[in-house]
């Protein structure tokens, strides 16, 4: 006999309050907080959903890890366990361990970037293309025209278009290309998943034109058992054999230990080329510490061992995966629009669908995301206008989507929450023609959406 509910495949060892709150409360906090969600006191969130990013629980053995860290300076054998933890599932000659991913990309865009340079990708994460761009190279998205369409039922929208990477390899030149990048899953593009089929066609043209092949890694768990679920041939498959050949495909990765390692903090870059290990490994004593603790207390990097032999679980990634698709399905059933088919760590609703009557440039995902505060003390994140809008050249144009992501920290939530937070989104989708747009009244040099205020209209 099969039941049909998941059930949570953990039971809860230690427990953090969550403080209730009143609308009227609520209300006066959010005013507080310049209509800035990142601003708030995370104590008056009932319910926090603005990453999963750091925010997961570790287990009961991960806490005994953290007790078995040896802190070293040098040589740490908490540094060998996770190196081997590391290498058992992504075999690549060296392991730099950095204190989260966007260090392990600042170290490899620093070593290979620069002026002239372009690095194409599915789609760059926010502080990959940050990097990148700071390093003078050029940071280019090539997903499949699927990507983005928030409701097309492609079940693998995270996939790179191959004819539009080929005609780019060409037209760009080859000596201009340090590397060819892939986010698994894409983040930014919904949390979609990247085939296994889509991976050996990008692999196959970088040794065409011999180009090296990274892989920007975090969700590499889900991507993996989004694999086994959907790709034909897959379904018999261990997910441990499937990351084993997903790494074998790529040269390299940056990973951000924060997401499917289960750690609250950690990163790592991996790759195979000598030459360019000396580099990165000379940047990191520059700026995170000695190569075998990185960024990290030993402590964190037991932690990080443990966590990845726990993530490629099927018990785990199966609740995972369906606990995501739970809330999704749910919120599209009773109206909210969502982008289709639930991503991997997090449900990004169509702000844009939902709140036709708010002009992009008066920000409906900020509007959503305020109002889903205020009625239910629930922390989503804008990923619109507000977060892409302004350009370079100082001119303010709508983003291409506008989306709120409501990510699922890993472990930390019971379905009890999430039917609480359904209840919520529902309850907002009923007065969705009354809410109204805001307008920025103070904005930073960079970055905005971390730190701008708002007014309502
Ligand atoms: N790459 C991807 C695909 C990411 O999602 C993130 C972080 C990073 C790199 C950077 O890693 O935070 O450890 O420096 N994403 C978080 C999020 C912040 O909320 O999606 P980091």
């Amino acid at each position: 006999m099969t039941f049909k509910t998941i059930i949570e495949p953990f039971k809860i060892h230690s427990v953090a309050p969550i403080a209730m709150t009143t609308e009227k409360e609520r209300n006066r906090f959010i005013e507080e907080a310049g209509f800035n969600l990142f601003s708030l006191h995370s104590d008056n969130v009932l319910i926090d959903l603005l990453t999963d990013s750091g925010t997961g629980a570790m287990s009961r053995n991960q806490w005994a890890a953290i007790q078995h860290g040896d802190e070293s300076y040098a040589g740490s054998p908490s540094w060998l366990l996770f190196k081997d933890a590391v290498q058992n599932l992504f075999p690549y000659k060296h392991v730099i361990p950095t204190h989260q991913g966007r260090a392990a990309e600042k170290i490899l865009f620093t070593a290979i970037g620069g002026a002239g340079k372009s690095i194409p990708s599915n789609t760059h994460f926010d502080t990959t293309r940050a990097n990148i761009e700071y390093s003078g190279a050029e940071a280019v998205d090539l997903v499949i025209p699927e990507g983005k369409d928030p409701s097309s039922l492609h079940p693998f929208k995270g996939n790179m278009d191959l004819a539009a990477l080929e005609k780019f390899i060409l037209s760009t030149g080859v000596e201009n290309i340090p590397l060819v990048m892939m986010t698994i899953t894409n983040n930014s593009g919904g949390g979609q998943p990247v085939s296994l089929e889509n991976l050996k066609g990008v692999s196959a043209i970088c040794k065409k034109y011999s180009l090296p092949f990274f892989l920007d890694a975090c969700r590499f768990a889900e991507n993996a058992w989004f694999i086994r679920e959907r790709e034909a041939g897959q379904s018999q498959r261990d997910v441990v054999e499937i990351v084993r050949e997903i790494a074998g495909l790529a040269d390299g990765m940056t990973m951000s230990a924060k997401k499917d390692p289960l750690g609250n903090i950690g990163g790592w870059l991996a790759l195979n080329d000598d030459a360019l290990a000396e580099i990165c490994r000379n940047l990191l004593i520059l700026t995170e510490g000695f190569p075998t603790y990185g960024g990290l207390a030993g402590r964190d990097l037991e932690a990080l061992a443990v966590g990845l032999t726990e993530v490629v679980s099927h018990d785990y990634l199966k609740y995972r995966i369906q606990s995501t698709a739970y809330l999704g399905n749910a919120l599209v059933k009773g109206g909210m629009p969502c982008v289709l088919p639930i991503g991997g760590h997090a449900v990004y609703i169509d702000a844009k669908a939902l709140l036709p009557h708010i002009d992009p440039l008066n920000y409906p995902g900020q509007s959503l995301a305020i109002e889903l505060y205020k009625v239910g003390g629930i922390r989503g994140c804008e990923i619109g206008t507000v977060m892409f809008g302004r350009k370079p050249d100082g001119s303010e144009v709508p983003a291409a989507m506008e989306l709120v992501r409501l990510a699922i920290p890993r472990r930390t939530y019971t379905q009890s929450h999430i039917d609480y937070v359904i209840e919520v989104c529902l309850e907002v989708v009923k007065n969705a023609k009354n809410l109204r747009g805001y307008r920025i009244s103070h904005e930073p040099a960079a970055l905005r959406h971390f730190t701008s205020t708002f007014s309502p209209l």
